[in-house]
């Protein structure tokens, strides 16, 4: 069991906390994202013998670093709006098409249509555009996503499969899609499913194969079976990491069964969570009906997931990393919603006006979700 010394040593933030400190010397708030650890995360999804694509999910993080590292380590980007694909093809280049999937929901007829007229690779995931405008789909190869019927992940609001999500084509629905698509002359290339997020069972992405190798049994063109993303991040020290080593044992057996198939996953928050740390400063401190808060300088607006869905941020006083930690305290912002809370009933050192406060594993779903509420500024973005 490594100890807490041994864990801390591995922190990119630790070894870089006098770069940190000097940044906040100069911006009262910051994303800042370590490319090497984005680099190497990529290395890790890429050494799976089982998987035979990685796409990544922009809309964990579109900075344009963040991509372009991602681009050369390989991965290719699976994105969700027109304007995802443009931050690729802005960072990358114009003939960069083959490496986008694009896989919006719900969206308007025309998005679809500039799409495969841009020469992207589309998935749908719902009937509906096969069924009312079959024209646009003729002749062409398209992705299907697929409700598996199950979904899982780490909050009710990232669970993307099941009776109650409004994701995906349902197993009941197949024998018309069949008909949907034949009618309309195109050919279904790829399956793809995407259960949830933030999932720590590698079992997940096996069951969720065999789903969709079976569905693919039914369109003689499949080539691809897109496993989706959703691979969780440990959000406390001493968890033990996803077990990727177990994920490519179970993968490599679909691909024993289904020989014919490539796998392919589509991970967001695995390659950028831990690579990211907002950092922002200790504005006030209080005492107010037993409860100690520390104010510091965002909110909210710079970081929903604790007020979204109750997500866990590990925060440390930068400043006072190596002070004991001896007050139980609730850190907020200054935003107005009791919500904007970053945590609660932490352990910290006590805390001064001033101090560098940081709150890791942000670099997903962080900057992207964020806003002007309250007309507060929006973080910079540094990498490093
Ligand atoms: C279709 C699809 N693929 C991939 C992802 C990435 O998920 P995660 O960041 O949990 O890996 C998402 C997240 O919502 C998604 O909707």
């Amino acid at each position: 069991m490594p100890s807490e010394r041994d864990i801390e040593k591995e922190l990119w933030w630790v070894h870089k906390r006098s770069e940190l400190l000097s940044l906040a010397d100069q911006h009262l708030n910051a994303y800042v994202y370590d490319l090497n650890t984005v680099a190497q995360k990529a290395g890790d999804i890429q050494s799976l013998g089982a998987v035979d694509r990685t796409l990544y999910a922009v809309k964990a993080n579109f900075n344009a670093d963040i991509i372009r590292t991602l681009a050369d380590a390989g991965v290719d980007f699976d994105c969700v709006s027109p304007g995802e694909v443009r931050m690729v093809r802005d960072v990358l280049s114009d003939d960069c098409e083959s490496r986008i999937l694009f896989t919006p929901n719900f969206a308007p007829r025309d998005e679809y249509e500039w799409a495969l007229r841009e020469g992207l690779r589309v998935t749908i995931d719902n009937l509906y555009p096969l069924k009312h405008w079959p024209e646009v789909f003729g002749d062409q190869e398209i992705f299907v996503r697929i409700d598996p019927d199950y979904g899982a992940g780490h909050h009710e609001h990232v669970i993307t499969a099941g009776v109650n999500s409004k994701f995906g084509v349902s197993i009941d629905e197949i024998d018309e899609l069949v008909t949907l698509v034949n009618s309309a002359g195109s050919r279904v290339v790829g399956i793809h499913a995407h259960s949830g997020s933030g999932i720590l069972e590698p079992q997940n992405w096996q069951s969720v194969a065999t789903v969709l190798a079976e569905v693919a049994g039914r369109f003689p063109d499949v080539r691809s079976l897109d496993l989706g993303g959703g691979i969780g991040v440990p959000d406390r020290r001493g968890v033990p990491g996803f077990d990727l080593a177990t994920l490519d044992e179970l993968l490599g057996k679909v691909k024993a069964e289904y020989p014919d198939y490539a796998l392919w996953l589509e991970p967001g928050r695995y390659l950028v969570s831990q690579a990211g740390v907002l950092i922002a400063h200790v504005t006030q401190t209080k005492e107010k009906g037993g409860h100690c808060y520390v104010g510091v300088s965002t909110g909210l607006n710079s970081l929903i997931r604790p007020a979204l869905y109750d997500a866990y941020h590990e925060i440390v006083n930068l400043t006072q990393l190596d002070v004991k930690a001896t007050e139980t305290v609730t850190v907020v912002g200054p935003i107005c919603e009791t919500g904007d809370r970053f945590g609660t009933e932490r352990a910290l050192p006590p805390s001064n006006e001033g101090d560098v406060v940081l709150i890791a594993n942000t670099g997903a779903y962080g900057y992207v979700m964020s806003s002007r509420y309250n007309l507060r500024d929006i973080p910079e973005e540094i990498t490093i």
